[in-house]
């Protein structure tokens, strides 16, 4: 028996230096000491021994046993590393090799002028306001002074979200104009820039989703020099002291008198020619439209509360691609939207 005994011993020792894996191991421990192992058949096979040599082969078995267990978790100390190590050679990151450079972006160019036209606007004084895109037509339109039946309502033109054309995706900012007056009691002094649709198919100026920036002054005493000597102000900020300006008589619902104001060509000086041929910053107009102006209408005053015999006002709206194209020299409206760093890296 005591053979038997040093055979399992050092058989088990042997296989369990062999063993490579904790299944292995696992495998080995239940066929050694297990119910069914080698060691515990052994032991029973104990009742058959004399009383004397019981206790000397139980001693002899319970050293085997002992010595069995101590390989086994040295055995198990061993794979555990191994296998450790080779997980985190496997998972190990390269820290030596040169990561991606991150590519420093910019303001877009469109919100570089928007920027400095809300700087100079809040420098006089001007409040910045927002509003809904998604408008009633009764802000885009009707307390515009703009009523049913007229072209700009035109379905072809506009966004309309309800058969009964009652809401819209607004076509300018002079919504703005009223959310504001509704709310707001005189002096009023706001500046709104915004998003606004109209159904045009994209071309080199035009698109069905463009940018506005309405300004609107409501006060006593409020004169049509206080808006001259407003956008021709920021103006020069914008375009330099030396732009030449002109205010035209136009119409707008909204607005009595109404007027648009030019900025002469700076590349053709207002002649319409460079070199003999029609200049192609102004298509030979000589002049180049900045935006629509002038004083709100009575009409629109009193439909939004405001006594028009106390007070009066003037509004404006100007294109922030149209600024941004002649202030940066940008030739094609789409080239702000699409995005391309090759052109945004130019400014
Ligand atoms: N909303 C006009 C447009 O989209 C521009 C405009 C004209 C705005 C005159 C005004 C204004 O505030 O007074 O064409």
């Amino acid at each position: 028996m005591k053979q038997q005994l040093e055979q399992i011993r050092s058989q088990a020792l042997a296989a369990l230096d062999a063993a490579e894996t904790p299944a292995a191991l696992e495998e080995l421990r239940v066929s050694l000491l297990g119910k069914k192992g080698a060691l515990t058949a052994v032991l029973k096979q104990m009742g058959q021994l004399s009383p004397e040599e019981r206790p000397i082969m139980g001693q002899v078995a319970n050293a085997v046993r002992a010595d069995i267990e101590a390989k086994l978790e040295e055995r198990k100390a061993t794979i555990h590393a191994a296998v450790l190590e080779q997980k985190l050679a496997a998972e190990a990151i390269d820290v030596t090799i040169p990561g991606d450079a991150v590519v420093m972006g910019h303001e877009h160019p469109m919100n570089q002028v928007l920027q400095q036209i809300k700087d100079l606007f809040v420098g006089m004084g001007y409040t910045i306001v927002d509003g809904p895109e998604v408008e009633l037509a009764d802000y885009n339109f009707t307390k515009l002074n703009t009523e049913e039946g007229h072209p700009a309502r035109d379905r072809s033109d506009t966004f309309y979200f309800t058969d009964d054309d009652s809401v819209l995706l607004r076509t300018q900012t002079s919504s703005m104009q009223i959310r504001v007056m509704e709310n707001a009691k005189p002096p009023i002094c706001i500046l709104a820039p915004g998003r606004v649709y109209r159904k045009d198919e994209a071309d080199a100026t035009h698109s069905p989703m463009f940018h506005q920036i309405e300004g609107l002054v409501v006060a006593e005493n409020i004169t049509m020099g206080n808006l001259k000597s407003a956008l021709v102000t920021v103006m020069k900020q914008i375009y330099g002291q030396d732009a030449v300006m002109r205010f035209r008589p136009h119409h707008f619902p909204f607005t009595e008198p109404s007027c648009e104001m030019d900025m002469q060509c700076h590349k053709c000086h207002g002649t319409g020619e460079v070199d003999g041929a029609v200049c192609s910053t102004c298509h030979g107009e000589g002049w180049i439209e900045l935006l629509g102006a002038g004083m709100v209408h009575p009409k629109v005053l009193s439909g939004c509360g405001i006594d028009p015999e106390k007070y009066s006002g003037f509004a404006f709206g100007m294109g922030l691609e149209r600024m941004a194209m002649g202030r940066l020299k940008i030739t094609d409206l789409r080239l702000i939207f699409d995005n391309d760093v090759r052109f945004l890296n130019q400014f």
